[in-house]
């Protein structure tokens, strides 16, 4: 059966830009009552009041709250889950979209950007899912006999599901996501509540390589041939409105997914073959200098 979001209570993290901001605008459109969060008080804003102008003119309350706050502290992360139980008494979808990445060999990374992306990607994600997950359960119970289920919805990367060079923080990050989200998604079956992958290649975010941790990596990425951010939202609507536990956002990522698992000899070589080449080219660049 199909998901209905009108008037479902709907917390999305990462909401200030990019991904996140665009899945809250098409949620405003289906006429969600939003709670949004990220650090930046004035994308957050703008991104709150574009929902609500989107929300009315598609003849819906326009009911959005934003709360600012640094998901890797435990104190913002029950305030924000707080304010948005105070104003809706409930919660029905939480959409975890805030990360950031690193894009940089391992061997000259340091230990701080590790756990900078580890805490971001994957202890925040989970420590917002134990937050909600009472409301939850609850919004299971209540929406039962209309065939209502609640959702989480992880906005991962296809770094969960193979591991692209220059990258390792991140693909480490998503990994644990991924096989976390697994585990529980069988646990939370007994409550009534979907939980949820999105796995985005690479997308042409806003100001995407502004927001890198390092911009250092010995890959080439095509940051501007990749897809935008509205693309990765369609997608996270579809997951959610379709119960699709795994989807693979963008041609990129699908194509990983599949050869993965069909042609995984393949996929490695290709990985390879991009580091090698970028290593030829720095050895002729030094033999020419
Ligand atoms: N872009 C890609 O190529 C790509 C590919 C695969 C997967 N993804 C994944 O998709 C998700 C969204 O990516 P995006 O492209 O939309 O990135 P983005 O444009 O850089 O947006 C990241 C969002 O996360 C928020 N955020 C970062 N650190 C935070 C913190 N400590 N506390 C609270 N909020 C924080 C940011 O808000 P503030 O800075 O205002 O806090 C921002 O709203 C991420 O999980 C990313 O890993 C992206």
């Amino acid at each position: 059966m199909r998901r209905d979001l009108k008037g479902r209570i709907v917390l999305v993290t990462g909401a200030s830009r990019g991904i996140g901001r665009r899945v809250a605008t098409l949620l405003a459109r289906r006429g969600c009552r939003l709670a949004l969060t990220a650090r930046s008080a004035d994308e957050l804003a703008q991104t709150a009041q574009q929902c609500q102008q989107l929300a009315i003119s598609y003849g819906f309350g326009g009911e959005v709250l934003f709360v600012t706050g640094d998901l890797t502290l435990a104190t913002d992360r029950e305030r924000i889950v707080a304010e948005a139980i105070l104003r809706y008494g409930g919660l029905d979808v939480l959409i975890n979209a805030a990360g950031v990445c690193s894009f940089g060999e391992f061997s000259t990374s340091t230990p701080e950007i590790l756990r900078r992306v580890m805490e971001v990607n994957f202890f925040a994600a989970v420590e917002m899912v134990r937050l909600a997950h009472p409301y939850l359960a609850y919004s299971a119970c209540q929406g039962a006999q209309v065939g209502w289920r609640p959702a989480v919805v992880n906005v991962a990367s296809i770094c969960g599901r193979w591991g692209i060079p220059s990258m390792s923080e991140h693909c480490a990050s998503k990994h644990a996501l991924v096989g976390w989200s697994e585990a529980i998604r069988a646990e939370f079956v007994r409550y009534g509540i979907d939980v949820l992958l999105v796995l985005p290649g690479l997308v042409r975010s806003d100001d995407l390589q502004r927001h890198l941790l390092r911009n250092e990596g010995k890959i080439y990425l095509d940051f501007a041939g990749a897809p935008p951010p509205e693309q990765v939202a369609r997608d996270v609507l579809r997951a959610l409105r379709t119960r699709r536990r795994e989807l693979a956002s963008g041609w990129v990522s699908w194509g990983v997914w599949w050869s993965r698992r069909l042609f995984p000899r393949a996929v490695r070589f290709f990985m390879q073959r991009k580091v090698w080449r970028f290593a030829r080219r720095e050895r002729l660049l030094s033999r020419t200098s």
